[in-house]
């Protein structure tokens, strides 16, 4: 248990969930997750920014579901460690009858997770994996929570880009899409190597040697994970800027854009 009452494992390898909570300034991280993310840094100086941008919009698109979108349950598949800006915090911020569940396959992320919703029966993490998306959909404590033939809000934030083509991430979402009522939301970011120098290629690389297969996808291959969904305005854009191109304020320029697209489709 560290200092703030979180679960603390002694872990050999540098873990996905434990970097990026590093990379936006949390303490839920070992000395291997620091130096991976030294490592990566090095490789793409931008990717904390990027980390912080992709949780950023990650805020957006619950405001924007549990608001204009009128949703009031959320499945959030890779949720991570709990950091700034939890999904259920900023969901009842917004809507207070929301519901959230947290599904993570990282055990340490689903402990700290779980300690965190200790005192809030709207909230449940579990451990789960988005490459057995009926496990998580007949999970106890997710359909304990959620009630699966009304609107649901699935995020699929910043995991996707973990997916080999082989494990067919486009079936995965479709499993999960086919599970959830017209009327459901889809809300997904993705890394690129659209348009990128070679460090963003070198970091994709080096973070696949290091933790877990790591796929750059284009536009068009981003969008195909949006079948059988009507984009929400503006469509699959790079961040930061999904709220600005939304309402057409456009204070991102090209220069400022980072190699993560992002969108939200409404389900069919
Ligand atoms: C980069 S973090 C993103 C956290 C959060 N969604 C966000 O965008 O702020 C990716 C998370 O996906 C989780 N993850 C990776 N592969 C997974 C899988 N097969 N099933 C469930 N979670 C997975 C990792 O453990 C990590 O916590």
């Amino acid at each position: 248990m560290t200092a703030d009452g979180f679960e603390s494992t002694g872990h050999d390898d540098p873990n996905i969930a434990r970097i990026y909570d590093y990379l936006l300034g949390g303490a839920h991280n070992f000395a291997v997750d620091r130096d991976a993310a030294a490592k990566l840094t090095q490789a793409w100086p931008q990717i904390q920014q990027a980390a912080r941008v992709n949780r950023a919009f990650l805020g957006e698109a619950v405001r924007y579901l549990a608001g204009p979108a009128g949703i009031r349950q959320f499945l959030d598949i890779g949720s991570g460690m709990p950091t700034m800006g939890n999904v259920h915090e900023v969901a009842y911020g917004v809507a207070p009858d929301a519901r959230v569940a947290y599904v993570d396959n990282d055990p340490v992320a689903v402990a700290n997770s779980q300690i965190l919703l200790a005192r809030t029966p709207a909230a449940v993490a579990i451990e789960g994996d988005l490459h057995r998306p009926e496990e998580i959909l007949q999970h106890p404590d997710v359909t304990g929570l959620l009630d699966l033939s009304q609107p649901v809000g699935l995020l699929l934030v910043a995991i996707l880009h973990f997916f080999d083509d082989d494990a067919h991430p486009e079936r995965l979402i479709g499993a999960l899409r086919d599970a959830l009522p017209a009327g459901s939301y889809l809300v997904l970011t993705h890394a690129t190597g659209d348009g990128q120098a070679e460090a963003v290629t070198d970091a994709a690389t080096l973070y696949r040697r290091t933790t877990a297969p790591f796929r750059l996808r284009s536009r068009t291959e981003v969008l195909r994970f949006f079948d059988d969904c009507d984009l929400i305005e503006p469509g699959v854009v790079l961040l930061p800027g999904w709220a600005d191109d939304r309402q057409q304020s456009r204070t991102a320029t090209s220069e400022d854009r980072l190699p993560i697209y992002a969108g939200i489709g409404r389900i069919r």
